[in-house]
């Protein structure tokens, strides 16, 4: 019997990566967010004795779930690390070096919080329990939600509220959070959710079918807290790099901005070129072939059985054999 958070947890557009992603019977796969392994556990199900499975993960509490979900499964391996840096972890190289000197056939990044992390209001990541300000990923690492609130000024905040959640209301917005930290009234999660509503009130939204106005504030915070869109699409890139010829990445992502930079790079990565003009100034290296290249949503019974997959969108892009003719072209 798992404990209740996995069994709550559904991975999202599980049959599209199981369909996307196929992994030979000895194949390889990198994880790069492991999270509760319920990738995980649906690949591994299906790939032979001979697979091997490399799990990533930032947050400890994800890897140990994972790893007692999964445990003893002599395939797995589970790293501590992120994304953006694993790549020079000499514990990620030796198992490339020893399993997948070839590279390997599929990286999947599911990308965003998991229901771990959203669902235990110690992490503070939702306004649907009272919880610290804490919004890291990693509790070991970095300031917490609460600490970096308290280094910015109403510009900075507003631009991150702007800027990683897309909210119209930022500057008032981030003047009513500092006015609540200068006050002395910011400590919880619900605490953030009431500045938030002292500009724009619940009870409209509600009214209206709409989500709770503190929804892209929390998103743009826990964005900033954990830098979760400046190495994307470096970490794109170099997965990239580690897939061996006909080897796919499926990426997940859940907002519009994460998209955007899956998409913008995988289609440089692809040849495409989005630039100014109509033709690129040098060729671009094609690496990729795009499949679905407008990515892939999920199916009507997916969104209505589970809430998290109406947002999310999986874009796959296979590797080509080294040295394909460079595209010049759009
Ligand atoms: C949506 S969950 C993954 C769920 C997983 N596919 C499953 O089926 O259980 C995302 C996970 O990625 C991790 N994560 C987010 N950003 C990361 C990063 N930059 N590096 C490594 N892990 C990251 C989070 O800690 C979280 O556990």
């Amino acid at each position: 019997m798992l404990p209740v958070i996995e069994s709550l947890h559904v991975p999202v557009l599980l049959q599209e990566v199981l369909e996307c992603l196929p992994v030979p019977g000895d194949g390889r796969v990198l994880d790069l967010t492991l999270g509760l392994g319920g990738h995980a556990q649906a690949i591994l199900a299906r790939a032979g004795a001979g697979a091997r499975y490399l799990g990533v993960d930032r947050d400890p509490q994800a890897r140990a779930r994972a790893f007692a979900r999964l445990g003893g499964d002599p395939r797995l391996t589970v790293l501590a690390g992120t994304y953006e840096t694993i790549w020079d972890e000499p514990a990620f190289q030796d198992w490339c070096r020893r399993e997948a000197p070839a590279g390997v056939d599929a990286v999947l990044m599911d990308l965003g919080v998991s229901s771990l992390q959203l669902k235990d209001p110690d992490r503070g990541f939702s306004f649907q329990a009272e919880g610290p300000l804490d919004m890291r990923m990693n509790p070991d690492a970095g300031p917490t939600a609460l600490e970096w609130l308290a280094a910015q000024s109403e510009e900075s905040l507003a631009d991150a509220l702007y800027g990683f959640g897309e909210e119209r209301a930022s500057r008032p917005i981030a003047r009513s959070i500092l006015r609540a930290l200068g006050e002395g009234r910011l400590a919880t999660t619900l605490d953030l959710a009431a500045a938030v509503h002292r500009v724009l009130p619940l009870e409209p939204a509600r009214r209206r079918g709409r989500i709770d106005p503190a929804t892209r504030t929390f998103q743009a915070i826990r964005i900033a807290v954990n830098g979760e869109l400046a190495g994307l699409a470096g970490a794109v890139a170099a997965a990239v790099q580690r897939l061996k010829p006909g080897g796919r990445l499926g990426v997940i992502s859940f907002h519009s901005l994460e998209d955007r930079i899956v998409k913008q790079t995988l289609r440089r990565l692809a040849g495409v070129y989005d630039g100014p003009g109509r033709t690129a100034p040098e060729p671009l290296p094609r690496l990729l072939k795009l499949i679905h290249p407008g990515g892939l949503k999920a199916q009507d019974a997916e969104a209505q059985a589970n809430p998290p997959s109406r947002s999310a969108r999986l874009r796959i892009g296979e590797r080509l054999p080294s040295n394909p003719s460079p595209r010049t072209a759009p």
